[in-house]
């Protein structure tokens, strides 16, 4: 089983130190600037260039993004938060090629985004599950635009998906009877039997209670760090700080709409967080500040 806290406390600072070691070792760990540089010599996996994004509302133009930038590389996890209604969901749809840009581009590893790919998968906030279809049939169907993969080949697929996120037995339930929690870590194993290099979140745990948002929140981040997932960065969107703070190596904070990038943090805080820690509430007080 693949969420299981320990073992993967264990795996966990491997490979999130990788990026910073690599840094290291080119001695440019003290200048920001070098730092800078030295990341855009690595090819970003995710590149967000100059995004405008405008609604037409009854012929008039409603300014959602203006000048969005902003990049993924490997083993990032990645925050994208500001106000209600700044234009994070707009811009998370654009890099999963579900909306366009009005302006700029957004590339996967150098090549543009201008429709879903197979290598970028989406968890939803508020699940988007068929009704009519089993758990089981429900993952199966997010692997039917991959016409490689014979029928028993997406069920075995979807099979591993759900017993990664602990659905083991409700293959054949349907969602009407699943909890908020189960239904979202359908949605959870629908997005991870793609196989994703990467990984976007809109609000996951945001429709969940606490305790059960905590707890997907561990497992899904147990999952992530394993170095057998092929996931290699994340982009999650949220408004919860402390959920930021906990998750994040990097924070990309937004404008009220339209959504312009007006600060970019990054939490180096050493993991797994303490979240009873002076350092975390440091974090979160910051975050706050940030976005007061
Ligand atoms: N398809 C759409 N057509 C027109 N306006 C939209 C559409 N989707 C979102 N909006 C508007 O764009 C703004 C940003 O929305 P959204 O990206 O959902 O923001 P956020 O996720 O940050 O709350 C809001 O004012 C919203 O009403
Ligand atoms: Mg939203």
């Amino acid at each position: 089983m693949i969420f299981h806290t320990q073992r993967a406390t264990r795996s966990l600072q491997p490979r999130f130190a990788r990026l910073n070691a690599s840094i290291a070792n080119q001695n440019l760990a003290a200048s920001k600037d070098s730092n800078d540089k030295l990341m855009t010599s690595i090819q970003a996996i995710i590149s967000v260039e100059h995004v405008n994004l405008d609604y037409r509302k009854e012929n008039e133009k409603l300014p959602v993004l203006t000048d969005v930038s902003m990049q993924a590389f490997k083993d990032e996890f990645i925050a994208v938060t500001g106000p209600s209604g700044c234009g994070k969901s707009s811009l998370i749809r654009i890099i999963a090629g579900l909306n366009k840009p009005t302006t700029g581009v957004v590339k996967f590893r150098d090549q543009p985004i201008t429709k879903p790919r197979s290598e970028i998968a989406m968890i939803f906030q508020n699940f988007v599950l068929l009704p009519w279809r089993t758990a089981l049939e429900n993952v199966v169907f997010g692997l039917s635009s991959n016409h490689e993969l014979t029928e028993d080949q997406k069920k075995e697929k979807a099979l591993k998906a759900l017993e990664e996120t602990n659905l083991k037995g409700f293959e054949n339930v349907f969602p009407g009877e699943l909890s908020g929690g189960m239904k979202q870590r359908v949605g959870i194993a629908r997005a991870l039997a793609l196989e994703p290099e990467v990984l976007l979140m809109d609000e996951p745990f945001s429709s969940l209670d606490d305790l059960t948002a905590e707890h997907l929140r561990q497992e899904i981040y147990s999952t992530l760090i394993n170095p057998s997932s092929p996931i290699q960065s994340v982009i999650m969107i949220s408004h919860n700080v402390e959920e930021i703070v906990e998750l994040s190596d990097k924070v990309v904070v937004l404008s009220a709409r339209p959504g312009h990038v007006v600060d970019t943090l990054r939490i180096d805080m050493p993991r797994p967080r303490n979240k009873k820690s002076e350092e975390f509430f440091a974090w979160v007080d910051r975050l706050y500040s940030l976005l007061a």
